[in-house]
């Protein structure tokens, strides 16, 4: 294995398909999480406790437990009887927990809003219904949306545990390449250097859509 020729392709291609591992995860865990997270969201805001219940234990399960154990029990034990790949299965497992975490920024983002708005609306004689979805959600969503941002690249980053389940996105791609070759600093740098990349870019078209959304304030 040598950073030139053949194996060099073979680095490369490692690495580019442990990308794609990465990026195919990180986007349909972040939009499981978002459909995950809305229905949180308003279970947690039902007047019955049977459905606030369920909501309030996935969060607190969630949340109170690292990730990578989530992952390692959905793969080896929850879906262990069920054929599922483990790029699904990584899917499944970081779309359940960016949901736990979603739910509580969409909660956050509508909490933000001040108490005043509320109370001008139903005195104006807006329903509760009609208040929360013409005064005070295209408020929160000014809140929820950037947040909503940072999870995608907290998640982007989380997925490196993926190589615990055996599944090859670009982390376990370096490491794959560092234990084969001998050599440490070439594929991590590389491998640190593609996450900072893709963070960084997307830190700045974030900060580029904030702007924005503040212009109208
Ligand atoms: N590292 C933390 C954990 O293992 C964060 C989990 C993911 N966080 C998130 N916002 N989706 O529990």
């Amino acid at each position: 294995f040598s950073p030139i020729g053949d194996d060099g392709m073979i680095g490369i291609l490692l690495i580019l398909n442990g990308l794609k591992v990465t990026l195919i995860v990180t986007f349909f865990a972040m939009l499981l999480g978002a459909v995950l997270g809305v229905g949180t969201t308003l279970m947690k805001m039902s007047s019955k406790w049977y459905i606030r219940f369920p909501a309030e234990l996935y969060v607190g399960v969630i949340r109170g437990t690292p990730v990578v154990v989530q992952l390692v029990i959905l793969y080896f034990i929850v879906l262990a009887a069920f054929d599922v790949d483990k790029v699904t299965a990584a899917i499944i497992a970081f779309g359940l927990n960016s949901g736990a975490y979603i739910s509580e920024i969409i909660r956050a983002g509508i909490q933000a809003v001040d108490k005043g708005q509320t109370e001008a609306a139903r005195s104006l004689g807006l329903s509760q219904a009609m208040t929360m979805k013409l005064i005070i959600l295209p408020q929160a969503i000014k809140n929820i949306l950037p947040a909503l941002g940072n999870e995608f690249i907290v998640l982007l980053k989380e997925t490196a545990v993926i190589g615990f389940i055996g599944g090859v996105d670009l982390m376990r791609a370096g490491e794959i390449i560092r234990s084969r070759t001998f050599e440490d600093s070439i594929p991590l740098f590389t491998c640190a250097l593609i996450y900072l990349f893709l963070t960084y870019s997307f830190t700045f078209m974030l900060s580029k859509f904030e702007k924005r959304l503040k212009q109208s304030d």
